[in-house]
Order: C-alpha cells, then sequence, then structure tokens
C-alpha cells in the first residue's frame, strides 16, 4: 500500500504554463489512494479549466473567497484542516511574494495563510524572475519559516529561454509529498534554539579574532532537528556552510550577540549549544583601524571574559528549555573537563569531542564524541557529523516526548 493512501493534499494551482503539469499530478496523488481538493487561482484558472481539475480530483474545485456556497459548504480554515499538507504546484513569482508577505486577498493566498499544515511549494517561473532578488528574497523568508521546496529544475521554458525556473516534474512532487507525509515528525509543536560556527570578536573594523569552527557539526543538528518536525532557530556564527532547509536562520558575529539572540529566541523546549564561542572579547577594540606605524610597539590587546551563553540559559528559571545541551570541545582530559562542564554550567547533556589537531574533528566532515549525562558517559564511534546530528536529535526527540 502506498504510504500516501488515505491522505489528504490541498493542491493550490497558481497561475504559470506549468499549471498544465497539476493535470498529471492530481493523476499520480489520485493513483497512489492520496485525496487531492483543487484551489485554482483567477490566473490558474487561465491556464486550465476547473473542469478538467475536478474530473482528475474527483472533487469540488474552489477558487472564490466570496463564494456563498464555497463558503457555507467549506469555509477556508476548513479547507486546510482537511488536508494533511497544502502543495502550491505551480508556485509563482507572485503566490511565492504574496506568502512571504502575509497577503490575503483571494481564497489561494487567504488558505495559504490561516493554515496550521505544512506547506510545499513548486516554483515554477521565467528565469529571471526566478533569479530576481526579491524573488530569492521571499523564497529563502519562506524556506526560513519552515515552507518546504521540491525545484525549481533547470532546463529549457516555455517562454524559449534556459536556466533555473523550470517547475519540478510531477513525479518529483509526488516523491517530496511522500517524504513529507510518510515521515514521522516527533518533533511536531517543540522548539528548539542551535548555535553553530565560530563567533569573531572585533579587534578594529576590520580585523577579528576567531576560530576554525566550520558549522558543520551544528548546522546539521538543526536540520535533523527540523527534519524531526521540531520548529528550529538557529543562531549562527560566520559560516560558509548553507543555511538548512526549514530552519529560521539568526546571523550574529560576536558571542554577545549570540547569546542576545538565543535570549530573544526563547522560549524554547531545548537548546542545543554547538557554536565554538570565543572565550574572551577584545575590551579595546579600535573605533578605527588600527594604524601600523613605523617605530612605535605593537599594539597590545585587552581580553575580558565573554558572557557563558550556555551557562546563562541554562540557569534555574522559568525560561530555562526542558533540556540543555553543550559541547565540550577539548585537547586534553576530555572526559574529565566536560563532567565538570555539565555541573559547572548546569547543562543535562555534555556532547565531549576531542579536537586535537590530529583528529581532524575541528573544521572536518567527521566527529568522535562522547554524550555525558547525569546517567553515565556513553561513547559513540567515528561517524559523519550528519549522522552524528541524527542520532542525537533522536535522542532529545526521545528526551522531550
Ligand atoms: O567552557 P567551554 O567553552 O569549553 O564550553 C563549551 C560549551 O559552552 C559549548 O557548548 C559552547 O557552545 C558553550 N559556550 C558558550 N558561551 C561561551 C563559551 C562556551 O555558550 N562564552
Amino acid at each position: 500500500m502506498s504510504s500516501l493512501s488515505g491522505k489528504r493534499v490541498l493542491l493550490v494551482i497558481a497561475g504559470g504554463i506549468a499549471a498544465f503539469k497539476a493535470a498529471e499530478l492530481i493523476r499520480l496523488l489520485r493513483r497512489a489512494g492520496c485525496g487531492v481538493t483543487c484551489v485554482l487561482t483567477e490566473n490558474g484558472g487561465q491556464f486550465v479549466t476547473p473542469l478538467t481539475l475536478q474530473a482528475l480530483s474527483e472533487t469540488k474545485v474552489y477558487s472564490e473567497l466570496f463564494s456563498l456556497t464555497d463558503e457555507s459548504e467549506m469555509g477556508h480554515i476548513q479547507l486546510s484542516r482537511a488536508a494533511d499538507l497544502l502543495v502550491v504546484a505551480p508556485a509563482t513569482a507572485n503566490i511565492l511574494a504574496k506568502m512571504a508577505h502575509g497577503i490575503a486577498d483571494d481564497l489561494a493566498s487567504t488558505v495559504l495563510l490561516a493554515t496550521d499544515k505544512p506547506v510545499l511549494v513548486a516554483p515554477a517561473m521565467n528565469v529571471r524572475m526566478w533569479l530576481h532578488p526579491a524573488t530569492q528574497a521571499n523564497f529563502s523568508l519562506l524556506r526560513g519559516r519552515g515552507i518546504l521546496a521540491v525545484g525549481p529544475n533547470e532546463g529549457a521554458m516555455a517562454c524559449n529561454e534556459f536556466g533555473p525556473g523550470r517547475m519540478a516534474e510531477p513525479a518529483e512532487i509526488l516523491a517530496a509529498i511522500e517524504s513529507v507525509l510518510s515521515a514521522p515528525k516527533p518533533l511536531a509543536g517543540k522548539h528548539v534554539i542551535v548555535t553553530s560556527g565560530p563567533t569573531h570578536e572585533p579587534i578594529d573594523p576590520v580585523r577579528y579574532i576567531a576560530n576554525r569552527s566550520s558549522g558543520r557539526q551544528g548546522h546539521s543538528i538543526a536540520a535533523a532537528l527540523a527534519e524531526l518536525g521540531a520548529r528550529v532557530t538557529l543562531v549562527s556564527g560566520p559560516v560558509s556552510v548553507p543555511d538548512p532547509a526549514g530552519v529560521a536562520v539568526r546571523r550574529i558575529e560576536s558571542a554577545a550577540e549570540m547569546l542576545a539572540a538565543c535570549q530573544a529566541a526563547l522560549p524554547a523546549d531545548a537548546a542545543v549549544f554547538a557554536a565554538a564561542v570565543a572565550d574572551w572579547r577584545v575590551a579595546n577594540a579600535a573605533g578605527g583601524k588600527i594604524k601600523k606605524q613605523p617605530g612605535t610597539a605593537a599594539p597590545a590587546l585587552e581580553l575580558v571574559p565573554n558572557p557563558d551563553i550556555l551557562a546563562t540559559i541554562a540557569a534555574p528559571g522559568p525560561a530555562r528549555p526542558r533540556l540543555v545541551v553543550g559541547f565540550a570541545a577539548e585537547t586534553d582530559d576530555l572526559l574529565a573537563n566536560a563532567q565538570s562542564k555539565l555541573k559547572r554550567k548546569n547543562a543535562d547533556w555534555i556532547v565531549a569531542n576531542d579536537v586535537s589537531a590530529e583528529t581532524g574533528i575541528m573544521g572536518g566532515a567527521e566527529n568522535e564524541i562522547s554524550l555525558i549525562s547525569a546517567a553515565g558517559v556513553e561513547t559513540w564511534p567515528r561517524l559523519d557529523k550528519q549522522e552524528v546530528a541524527r542520532r542525537l536529535a533522536a535522542r532529545i526527540s526521545e528526551a522531550l516526548t
């Protein structure tokens, strides 16, 4: 039996030439046993008729926000309530912009604003519309809010141009729908804060103190938690790894900014402090670029301790997340140091790893960790950082649910 059997998709069809592919998508969904209700925008109706959609979906097609019959038969709230997933295919630049900015001026956009169900978009538009900074900004805003996406693909377009913007094929959209609807989401409704990457502590406007953290482990943890359905706020220092899908990213530079962003993100059910936070900042950072003067001594940097973000958030109090996980990156006495950190910082778990140069862990693709809690020490084999993240997310999920 298909994983889609008995599930219901609300399919929003916006006005693009790819609307004709919606017919094939409906056929594939129906064949998999999935119920489909279509909402057609006014422009969508220029490309595909309600009659075609109704015949394929075997269900009434909705298009008008203020049609009395539609409102009494099935209001816009009820439409999304009855669905397991909302799919927007094709998702035009216009509907993505409306979704990003909360505009609700027709049935489709109103349903998308009113829903609390997962939403999957399949963007489809001309390459220049797709690459326009406005569309890119709207799309990343939506991705940051947890909107899921499939495509767009690169290829020849109806407008005789070539590039990214072509809607994903119906079979690809079907596969994306299957993966959303069949994946268990044990962390749905839970909020988790994750810190990741290094911090930069300014010396002057152009120079800073930093470390070798890549953000790979923290970003993978954020992605793994989001895959389990958590709402994730990722507070990230400067990194070059891409933003994980479906995660709200807060970009910061210094430890002080990281603490403020974590506090602003509270309340949370759990917090994972994977960032390599600088322990000290420069107290005498210069307002202008420090000049190299012939014959004068090198400037002396006066360092003062940074706030401890983990210890601050883990301190007892009403805002403390239920589960607080810290990291211990050490080069000596790993377990002893990690155990003392667990107590000193009032963390529930410490993920300890040896970052001696020969391990290649700091900045590398793999990690070898020990998970330390009041229950004892558990040592995991050397694994890809993504696999470490998946296992840790599964443990967090067990602890929270
Ligand atoms: O004390 P140490 O820096 O080794 O502690 C590491 C753990 O504490 C990590 O989880 C790190 O993210 C966190 N930390 C912090 N704020 C600091 C220093 C470290 O949150 N200023």
